[in-house]
């Protein structure tokens, strides 16, 4: 077996680092406060994300599974692709499902995990490099800025699993997709993963379980602000909150002040006041319905080839492919 494993690394430590003091100067100082979420994940923020798809009330990354698993074969055979590309792709855990399936058409010979958060990147492109010996080319980037990083080798079924693209507003949404259709030929495909909408409840607790670790996960980004930035929050005086927005239809994880307080950014020279109860919003969760997915997608240049829902029907994959 041949394997050959190359990394690209697109975001520098240096272009890292202007766009964290760029947001969170931009994030800190506005009346409503906020974070982008892609700063969750360091090295800490990964390993949490990960107890996070094992945690009970977490059922986005089950369902998804219950998908992948009975369906892998027919989702492969569809595609008809040699290459697979993840998106925002971590441990890769649930992909190696269809990579399975992909070898089982003959097909497969490249995968390339693409991801802004380079060790987990690392550890997963050398295990499955070694797994399945095939041709892994990582990307060690944004999937904001640097989908043109994908190199444009073979036949691509693009994965977006997880429902990541939840993470995004209707606007970033928008873009993301039209970015991706510019950088996807005519016999690429997308496989989207999305979670559907369901009862309040339900979502609440898949956001704000009992053991804590998604307000762990929710607060370790103000200590990736002090680590980076000199900062000194304390986290203890930041209560995690996950409240749905029946409006827009999303979970807004939050961080509040509990009490009224002063914190410093050595780096950026920069002082924040909170006041008591004053909210930190940190991460979107979008839900969605079936069809709002193809009419984005449409909007965006794709149409959409086929759907699987998991038994419960709490989540949804859709096939598409770029329409010119
Ligand atoms: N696909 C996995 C992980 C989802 S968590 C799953 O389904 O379980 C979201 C992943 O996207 C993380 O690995 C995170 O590091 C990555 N990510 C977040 N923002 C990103 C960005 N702007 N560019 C690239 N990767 C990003
Ligand atoms: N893409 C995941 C989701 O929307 C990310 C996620 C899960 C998340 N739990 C979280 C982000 C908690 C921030 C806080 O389900």
């Amino acid at each position: 077996m041949t394997t050959a494993l190359t990394v690209d690394v697109r975001i520098k430590p240096g272009d890292r680092r202007a766009l964290l003091e760029r947001d969170v100067r931009e994030g800190l100082t506005k009346e409503a406060k906020s974070l982008p979420a892609v700063w969750f994940y360091d090295e800490r923020g990964s390993e949490l994300f990960d107890e996070i798809t094992r945690l009970p009330e977490y059922y986005p990354t089950r369902a998804e599974r219950a998908i992948l698993v009975p369906y892998a074969d027919e989702i492969a055979t569809a595609a008809k692709a040699d290459t697979l590309v993840e998106l925002g792709s971590g441990t890769s855990e649930k992909t190696r499902t269809l990579l399975d399936a992909m070898a089982r058409t003959g097909e497969l010979v490249r995968f390339v995990p693409f991801d802004v958060s380079e060790e987990i990147l690392r550890d997963a492109a050398r295990d499955i490099a070694a797994a399945y010996g095939i041709e892994v080319s990582a990307v060690v980037g944004d999937f904001n800025r640097h989908l043109d990083a994908i190199p444009r080798d073979g036949r691509r079924l693009v994965a977006f699993l997880g429902s990541t693209i939840g993470n995004f507003t209707p606007t970033q949404r928008n873009r993301f997709y039209v970015d991706l259709d510019c950088n996807m030929d005519y016999e690429d495909r997308l496989l989207l993963g999305t979670d559907l909408v369901k009862p309040v409840p339900r979502l609440l607790a898949a956001y704000d379980d009992s053991a804590g670790v998604t307000a762990a996960f929710n607060r370790n980004v103000l200590s990736v602000l002090n680590a980076e930035l000199g900062g000194n929050f304390d986290l203890d005086a930041f209560e995690h909150v996950a409240v749905w927005n029946e409006q827009e239809r999303w979970i807004e994880m939050r961080l509040r002040a509990r009490t009224a307080q002063t914190v410093d950014l050595a780096s950026l020279d920069l002082r924040v006041h909170f006041e008591q109860g004053e909210t930190l919003l940190t991460e979107i969760s979008a839900k969605f319905t079936r069809g709002q997915v193809q009419d984005e997608l449409w909007e965006a240049g794709f149409v959409v080839d086929q759907t699987w829902t998991d038994p419960d029907g709490d989540f949804l994959l859709t096939l598409a492919r770029p329409y010119c």
